[in-house]
This record gives C-alpha cells, structure tokens and sequence, in this order.
C-alpha cells in the first residue's frame, strides 16, 4: 500500500476517494497542494462542504446508472480561491456488484479557462478595434465634407455672427477630423519596419491624443524639448509604449491630478547615449506586491471589463525590442513614476534600421 500511495502522491492532479455518505477516505498530496487542505484535515469531511462543490445535476445519475462521469466542477480552495477542475469520477465497486465507494480524478484546469476567456475577450477587442478603424474611416469622410461645406458658407456669408457661429462649427469639426486621423493612424497597427525617427514627433503625437480623450481633471503636462537624440525603432510601437503608460497613469487618477510626459537625452554609466521618457502620475501608487507583478501577462487589479493587463506587457515587450531597459518607482497614495531608456541611434547599441527586431534580453 506505501508503494501505491508514493506513486499516488507523484501526480499533479488531486485524487480523493470517498464514500456513499460524500464523507473523505483518502487524500493525496496533489489534493493537498490544489486544495490547502491537509490529508488529516480531509480525511473524514464531507466533500461538498469542504471543497463548496456546486455538482452538475447529471452527475448523480450518471453515478447510479452506468457509475462513471466526466465533467467540469467549480469548486473552492482553503484560502477562498475559485477552481475550476476536470474532473473523472468512477464508482468502485465489490465482487458481487454492490457499490463500496467512489473514486474521483481532478484536473486544476483554472489557468486554461482563464486564458481561454482572455483570448476570447482579445479576439473581439481586436474585431471592436477593426469596427472601431471603419468606423472611424467614415466618419472622417463625412467630417471632411462637412468641413468643405461650412468654409464655403463661412466664404459667401456676409452676416458677422453667423459667420461666428459657422467658425465654430468648422472648429469643432477640425478638431474631430484631427482626432480621428490620429484614431486611424493608430489602428493601422503596427508593422516591423525599424527606422531612424525623432522621438518629439512620436511623443507629442502621443500627448495631443491624450489632450482630445483624457477627462479635463487630470492636468497634462509634456516637456520635450528639441534636439533629443533621434532613436532607431517603430513608431506606432512607440506611441503604444506611451499610451499604454499615459491610460495606465489616468486610470491611477480617478478623480484627477497630474500626468507627466517628458524626454530628455541621458547618458548611462558606460558612456552610451540614450533617450530617457519619463511618464509619472500622482495616483494612486502600488503596492511593493502589486510593482512585483505588473509586467506579468494577463496581471491586472482592474475589474475585469475595465483591464486585460496586457498593457505592460506590450509595453515591456516593445521596449525590449528596441533593446531598452524599464525603471519604475510608485508610493501607495502618492503616485508611480515609468522612466523608458532607449539607446540613440548613435550610440552603437541601438537597431540598425530596417534589421528585424530580436527579442534581445539586452539592457544597458
Ligand atoms: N500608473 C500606475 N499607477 C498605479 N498602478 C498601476 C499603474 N500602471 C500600472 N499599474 C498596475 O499594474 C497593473 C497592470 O497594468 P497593465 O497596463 O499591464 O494592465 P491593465 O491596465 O490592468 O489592463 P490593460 O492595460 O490591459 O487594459 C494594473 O492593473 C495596475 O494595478
Ligand atoms: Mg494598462
């Protein structure tokens, strides 16, 4: 029987007999780890109680029918954690056929629900992104015509307010057709082409869509100054790197403060040039657990329409294609600050342009 048991104890899965009254007759060490709880704490439990089962209503007769089921079951842990299992339930049964107890198989299939929900919420944000692009597309179509129309008016109107009122409208209409222009830009998405770029275009790009979305309580303030080195890179993955950080920073102020975008040319402690972009909010800080895990896939404390935690490591992603390097410092209550270091183009450990980017674990 210890032979049996060690070779039990081996397997990931958890594997627990139990009896016609649901009571625990044994435990193995793959239940212990899924579960938390301890053999001696099991043994003798009643199952449903203990692991909160909510059954599938075909499980009883398929247990008195042909005494074999396969299934998903939701169940909690110890500590409160949700599960979900797949789980394999055989009814054991004595020579003469009657029924001694019942022997269950579960798989901890938690993580692949998970991530299959995910990718199922990625795939029609990305249908949403393509509608949204579309959309977009003809909507600055219209926008177009209106504008053509209104500066024709404004041109033969001869009445001085309503040429006022005219001049709003083409304004108001301007500023939507920017907007939009810069929304197309940005769904085109990204291509692999690596050029020499000047980080204020991208930068100041990035910030004058922030301008038109972000809500009028958080304070936007940009510093980046010409002259700084031009880099070797992607555009459009840039203006994401920035984004992604600067949707992050509002988040982090729900009821407003101050979101800063600067750049400045830095040099790092071996003597290579390097532009510095500095993104820092005074929101709601993290905390040292939360800072340990935010360039995890999938990691977000965002309920769960609001956040995929894909936003970071996108971000870390894209800056270490462009062998960069990541510097974050955050205070619970006070704020977070995002520091990206990019090597200058001429600094000779920047990307050739026009080479493919390498995933390099590279940082300077
Ligand atoms: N500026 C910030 N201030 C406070 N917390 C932050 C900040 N930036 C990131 N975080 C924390 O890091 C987590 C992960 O961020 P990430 O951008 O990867 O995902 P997300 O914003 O939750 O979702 P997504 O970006 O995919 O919509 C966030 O949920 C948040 O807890
Ligand atoms: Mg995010």
């Amino acid at each position: 029987m210890d032979f049996e048991t060690d070779l039990l104890n081996l397997t990931e899965d958890a594997l627990i007999i139990r009896d016609f009254d649901d009571c625990i007759r044994f435990w193995n060490k793959g239940a212990e780890r899924l579960y938390g709880w301890r053999e001696a704490e099991a043994i003798g439990r009643n199952i449903n109680d203990l692991l909160q089962e909510k059954l599938a209503p075909s499980f009883d007769g398929a247990l008195r029918g042909d005494g074999e089921w396969t299934g998903e079951l939701h169940q909690v842990t110890r500590d409160g954690r949700k599960v979900v299992v797949r789980s394999s339930v055989k009814v054991k049964r004595d020579k003469a056929g009657y029924p001694q107890c019942v022997l269950i198989c579960n798989t901890d299939i938690t993580q692949s629900k998970t991530l299959e929900r995910q990718l199922l919420r990625a795939q029609s944000m990305a249908t949403l992104g393509k509608l949204a692009g579309s959309v977009a597309h003809n909507l600055g179509n219209e926008l177009a015509l209106m504008l053509f129309s209104t500066r024709r008016l404004e041109e033969k109107e001869e009445d001085a307010e309503t040429r006022r009122w005219l001049e709003m409208f083409r304004t108001g209409a301007e500023h939507s057709a920017g907007l939009i222009a810069r929304l197309l830009t940005l769904a085109r998405g990204s291509d692999d082409d690596y050029t020499q770029l000047h980080p204020q275009h991208v930068i100041r790009e990035a910030c004058e869509i922030l301008h038109g979305v972000f809500p009028k309580s958080i304070e936007i303030r940009t510093s980046v100054p010409a002259g700084l080195s031009p880099i070797t890179g992607n555009a459009t993955d840039l203006r994401q790197v920035i984004l992604n950080l600067c949707v992050n920073a509002r988040d982090a102020m729900p009821d407003g403060g101050v979101l800063s975008v600067e750049a400045e040319n830095n040099r790092c402690a071996s003597g290579h040039d390097r532009l510095l972009i500095r993104i820092s909010d005074t929101g709601a800080g993290m905390s040292p657990e939360v800072m340990t895990r935010i360039f995890e896939p999938l990691f977000t404390t965002k309920a769960a329409d609001r956040g995929t935690g894909l936003g970071l490591f996108t971000v870390q992603r894209i800056v270490t294609s462009h062998r960069g390097s990541i510097e974050v410092s955050s205070e619970l209550g006070r704020g977070t600050q995002f520091k990206i270091y990019l090597p200058a183009s001429n600094s000779g450990l920047g990307l050739k342009s026009g080479g493919t980017a390498h995933a390099h674990e590279h940082t300077f």
